[in-house]
């Protein structure tokens, strides 16, 4: 069936609601805008991503290294890296008589104030995005620090600690996930635009190159790791695309960016980013920190500062771009087509019915052995369609039932969620086939 782009969103935004995706932020409070909480399977979804990449990048990989570093640094780190400067700035403009602000290249100045009509704008202003908090209880100018506006300068400013107390050899790269913050003027969008997310980054450090063709042959290799990534996560590779963004486009620091595009249903947005970042982190961090950033090889004995190649993924719009491209209309049933290794159950366990104790206590104790080791979804209520319609609508790939025949013979109904097909199976092979079913590729 197909569904409407522009219902799509609601669908998705109430689904997640009802069933314990992402609530709205504050909720009992009227909420705060543009502020999101994840629910017992909006966790475990993000939970179930950040573990595949943490797998694929850093566990795979001999060359990547992980790390988590403090999302509050010194603010001197903001000033290297150039985010304190108008390269992290959105231009604003003000409203004279309601003094609301509109992004500048967003609102014609010469028209009326979208919010109270009147005609007089101030000129446009820059506004630093970076997020300020204060340290200890006095508020001052000595205090102020920054919560972090990416995870990538924890990585920069730890790069000399990671030689010195690792055996690596550039090429490597470092890895993080972590959540950082923007004072976005124009969040929104559900999840897809906020102030605090969570991003998952590699800094991958090459030897300087000599010619383009070097640090291009690297950026290379990371665009198709970024394709083969969407694709792990079922990210329906038509609705990507890539957008090769101009100079006058591009973040301060960067030579070369490509963003990976998604056809939301609100438009063709930036789902990820891969930037060349040159040299320009660490050596603003080395001249500003007094601190020799340089690595020697050790074969020629040579010491230079590493360019960088960055791949980066945004969590939040990575569970939306996952839900929207799984989400199935089937006759009566909806159901979340998701990859078994990210489905926030991996199974759930029914009785057959409810009133009978000996089917309750078997299976019971099939979900109990299974939940030693996956994530297992329990139902006894109402009728079994009504369970697996409820299963198939947060994307449980398998659905078990325990009925009469599993007394006599140990086997038990496995539905699968796709195709709704049904198939008998030995209590004794249930674990062996989910671990199967889980497994990464
Ligand atoms: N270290 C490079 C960097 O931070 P970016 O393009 O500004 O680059 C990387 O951000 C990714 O983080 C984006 O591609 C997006 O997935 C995610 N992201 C950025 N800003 C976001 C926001 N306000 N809300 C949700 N996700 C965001």
């Amino acid at each position: 069936m197909t569904i409407v782009m522009a219902d799509l969103m609601e669908k998705i935004v109430s689904l997640a609601k009802r069933r314990g995706f992402v609530y709205p932020g504050s909720d009992i409070y009227g909420g705060l805008a543009n502020s999101w909480d994840f629910g017992p399977l909006g966790v475990q979804l993000r939970n179930n991503i950040k573990a595949i990449w943490w797998k694929r990048y850093v566990q795979r990989r001999h060359d990547v290294l992980g790390i988590e570093t403090a999302i509050i640094m010194n603010p001197k780190v903001w000033k290297a890296s150039g985010h304190l400067g108008e390269g992290f700035a959105d231009p604003l403009i003000e409203c004279r008589k309601c003094h609301e602000r509109f992004r500048a290249d967003q609102i014609d100045s010469s028209q009326s104030c979208p919010n109270c009509g009147a005609h007089d704008f101030t000129d446009p202003r820059l506004f630093n995005i970076l997020m300020k908090t204060f340290l200890g209880s006095v508020e001052g100018d000595k205090d102020e620090a920054y919560l972090r506006g990416e995870t990538a300068q924890g990585m920069f400013v730890n790069f000399k600690n990671v030689l010195n107390s690792n055996r690596v050899q550039v090429p490597f790269g470092l890895a993080q996930v972590g959540k950082a913050f923007r004072n976005e003027i124009t969040p929104g969008n559900f999840i897809f635009r906020t102030r605090e997310f969570e991003q998952m980054e590699i800094e991958y450090f090459i030897p300087p190159p000599t010619s383009d063709g070097q640090w291009q042959e690297a950026f290379t290799i990371w665009q198709k790791e970024m394709h083969d990534w969407m694709a792990l996560a079922g990210i329906t590779s038509d609705l990507v695309s890539e957008y090769e963004v101009p100079a006058d486009e591009r973040a301060h620091y960067s030579k070369r960016t490509i963003d990976f595009m998604f056809a939301f249903p609100f438009g063709t947005k930036e789902l990820y980013g891969l930037a060349y970042r040159t040299d320009f982190d660490l050596k603003n961090h080395m001249e500003q920190s007094g601190e020799d950033l340089r690595y020697e090889d050790p074969e020629t004995g040579t010491k230079y500062i590493p360019h960088v190649i960055e791949p980066t993924w945004g969590v939040d719009r990575t569970v939306l771009a996952i839900l929207l491209s799984a989400y199935r209309e089937d006759g009566e049933r909806t159901y979340l087509a998701l990859k078994p290794y990210l489905a926030p159950f991996t199974v759930a366990v029914f009785p057959l019915l409810k009133n009978k104790p000996d089917l309750v206590a078997k299976a019971k104790k099939v979900y109990d052995a299974l939940r030693m080791d996956f994530s297992v979804a329990w139902d006894d209520r109402g009728n079994i369609g009504k369970r697996y319609f409820s299963q198939d609508e947060i994307g449980t790939p398998f659905c078990i039932t325990v009925d009469f025949q599993t007394l006599d013979d140990d086997t038990v109904t496995v539905r699968h969620r796709d195709s709704g097909k049904q198939e008998r199976v030995p209590v004794s092979e249930l674990h062996s086939r989910l671990v199967a079913a889980v497994l990464l590729p």
